[in-house]
């Protein structure tokens, strides 16, 4: 496992860490209706999530997807147990899977972003922190989130029938995506590096 460092490339996206001010520019498009209608935390209060943001919790990784001075994306990704067996004294599970959430800007929508992103934060979960397996959970009706995260080589692994509420619509399908480590080696592209 390596120290993070920012900022990353992730094809024409700069990963950065949160700072108030870019997260400003993002509370300017984060309540808006294209972005909460398949989230699972709609409209956000600004201060509390402002401050959700810029105290992540240890071990986790909250980024910004910057092009040029423009707030595009958020990503994060957070470290949990994997399923185990406690009894024999390993703890092989303990903190082995991640788990995985991005928006990208309306404005900013179709040109790939969400792609790269979610491709940098695989990047972060095996290739920094080392992690045995990542999962994303989407309603089945966001086509635009599995789209991007079945090509970046992630599987399908349920198809939750009305497992999901949804505020407006009610009992929803929903989707789980997984990928392993050994997965991402065999589609990790070289264009996530980091710059410095
Ligand atoms: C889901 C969401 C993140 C997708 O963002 P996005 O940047 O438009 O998604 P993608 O990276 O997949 O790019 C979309 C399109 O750009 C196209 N594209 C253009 N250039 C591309 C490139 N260089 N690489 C990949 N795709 C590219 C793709 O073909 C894709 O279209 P398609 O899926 O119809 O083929 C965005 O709609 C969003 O923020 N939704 C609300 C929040 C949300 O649902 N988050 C996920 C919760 S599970």
């Amino acid at each position: 496992m390596s120290e993070l460092s920012w900022p990353r490339q992730a094809g024409p996206l700069s990963l950065r860490r949160p700072t108030p001010e870019a997260l400003n520019q993002v509370l300017t498009w984060r309540n808006s209706p294209e972005v909460t209608q398949w989230l699972l935390s709609t409209t956000v209060d600004p201060d509390a999530w402002r401050e959700d943001w810029l105290t992540v919790q240890d071990g986790d990784v909250a980024v910004l997807a910057f092009v040029d001075d423009d707030v595009v994306g958020t990503g994060s990704l957070w470290v949990q147990d994997a399923m185990g067996q406690r009894h024999t004294g390993h703890d092989i599970w303990s903190r082995a899977q991640g788990g995985m959430a991005y928006t990208i800007d309306p404005a900013h929508r179709g040109h790939g972003y969400a792609t790269h992103l979610a491709r940098a934060l695989l990047s972060i979960a095996f290739d920094d922190l080392g992690l045995h397996r990542v999962t994303a959970g989407c309603f089945a009706d966001n086509t635009p989130s599995w789209r991007a995260m079945e090509r970046i080589g992630m599987r399908r692994e349920q198809h939750g029938v009305k497992d999901s509420w949804h505020a407006e619509l009610g009992w929803l399908d929903g989707y789980t995506y997984g990928i392993l480590r050994e997965e991402w080696g065999a589609v990790s592209p070289d264009e996530v590096t980091a710059t410095e």
